[in-house]
């Protein structure tokens, strides 16, 4: 059994002002963060449910991102007056919300930029084209 059901991760990262992949909490508020706890807490979902700030979950330009664990949703675009929805549809009533959805083909891209393959990387490391 897992210690949690719910381990919600929400990026708290900061970055310069004009930086090229942006970030997720720019005035470094945390107030996402601060608005998830409230609500684990306020709807008594401790300590099976947890929200804790998170490094760069590198979807920056998605973002404001979060992710659940272990069920592996990501949410992009995540503001405060999504959180309550979020623990209510997702958390208390395992609906994944289709609308903050990053989907699978949009991870790791950069904000949609296919990235090359694990092929193209290895010719790149031989000096193959
Ligand atoms: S700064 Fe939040 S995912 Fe990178």
């Amino acid at each position: 059994m897992s210690a949690f059901t719910h381990h919600i991760f929400i990026c708290g990262n900061q970055r310069s002002p004009g930086h090229a992949r942006g970030c997720c909490d720019a005035d470094g508020s945390e107030q996402l963060r601060t608005a998830f706890k409230a609500e684990v807490k306020r709807r008594g979902l401790t300590p099976l449910v947890r929200a804790n700030k998170a490094g760069c979950l590198d979807q920056c330009e998605l973002g404001p991102t979060v992710v659940i664990y272990p069920q592996g949703i990501w949410y992009g675009n995540v503001q405060l007056e999504d959180v309550s929805r979020i623990i209510d549809e997702t958390v208390v009533g395992g609906k994944v919300l289709e609308d903050l959805l990053i989907a699978d083909e949009l991870l790791n891209t950069k904000g949609g930029t296919i990235q090359p393959s694990s092929s193209d990387d290895s010719a790149a490391e031989t000096g193959a084209k």
